[in-house]
């Protein structure tokens, strides 16, 4: 299994790292079998299993459900679970008592939590009680409704430097690794060669360290809406429906079940019930 200092190796080397989101055990599965690097459980879990409009509704309950199951799945393989809405906001204690549910728990290597300011101190705090952090910045979720919506960040010269000092501050706090979310490839270039750990893109050009999207935009799979950052690999949607459509079908005109799915009982067991 990768780790955190193999992941700061692959940046060294110049390896790209290959992030995908899983929630459940078949989606963790295929994930392992697929080579990638590290699993985020991602509390975007909420809008892509659960249905909601953002990820602010998500709980830790979700977030500890959701990583055990994608343990099980994929056994051999670093898990990063999101630290779900105002769950490191009331302060340094009532962080770490979240966290230590997601690692004792749910089973996560590391947690990941959105934003700079006061989030810094949280991520120093776990680093050193042995708690490897990501941190989160560009887009951040769970601050939809302070950004006015989901947009691209860092736009201007003042946010730019604003996000690549708080890059650095993150850094120093201890974190193992940033993603960056929707930002402009030169800023998230910017980023990845200012620091020393690894920078991870989604939204944020080909020139990070590594590259995450979530799993049902990766497969095609369940999604309305597709951001412009997400290339699909398969349309998994189309074959979902084809098959439930058959199977509809099939059971309306009675060509399921067949033979081979049904059990019988001996003639002669019969003779008790007919005579
Ligand atoms: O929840 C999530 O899926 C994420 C990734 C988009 C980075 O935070
Ligand atoms: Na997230």
């Amino acid at each position: 299994m990768k780790t955190t200092s193999g992941f700061q190796k692959m940046k060294s080397s110049g390896e790209k790292i290959a992030m995908m989101t899983a929630y459940d055990a078949p989606s963790a599965r295929g994930a392992e079998q697929a080579g990638v690097d590290l699993i985020l459980v991602g509390d975007s879990a909420g809008m892509v299993v659960h249905g909601y409009d953002s990820t602010v509704p998500v709980t830790l309950e979700d977030m500890i459900l959701h990583t055990k199951a994608v343990r099980r799945g994929a056994p051999d393989t670093f898990v990063v679970t999101d630290m779900p809405f105002l769950t490191y906001h009331e302060g340094t204690k009532e962080t770490v008592q979240n966290a230590r549910r997601l690692i004792q728990e749910g089973g996560a290597h590391a947690v990941k939590m959105e934003g700079a300011g006061n989030v810094v101190d949280s991520i120093s705090a776990l680093t050193s009680g042995g708690v490897p952090v990501m941190a989160h910045l560009g887009l951040t979720p769970q601050s939809v409704g302070v950004l006015g919506g989901y947009k691209v960040q860092g736009k201007s010269d003042e946010a730019a430097h604003a996000l690549l000092e708080e890059a650095k501050e993150i850094e120093s706090a201890g974190a193992f690794s940033i993603v960056l979310e929707c930002v402009p490839k030169q800023l998230a270039e910017l980023v990845s060669k200012q620091l020393s750990i690894p920078v991870i893109g989604i939204g944020a050009g080909k020139d990070t360290d590594g590259q995450v999207l979530v799993y049902h935009d990766v497969i095609g799979y369940g999604n309305g809406f597709v951001p412009k950052f997400v290339k699909q690999y398969s349309d998994v949607d189309s074959i979902i429906e084809k098959a439930i459509a058959e199977y509809v079908n099939e059971v309306k005109e009675q060509r399921f079940p067949e033979e081979q799915h049904t059990f019988t009982m001996k003639e002669e067991q019969l003779k008790s019930f007919y005579g």
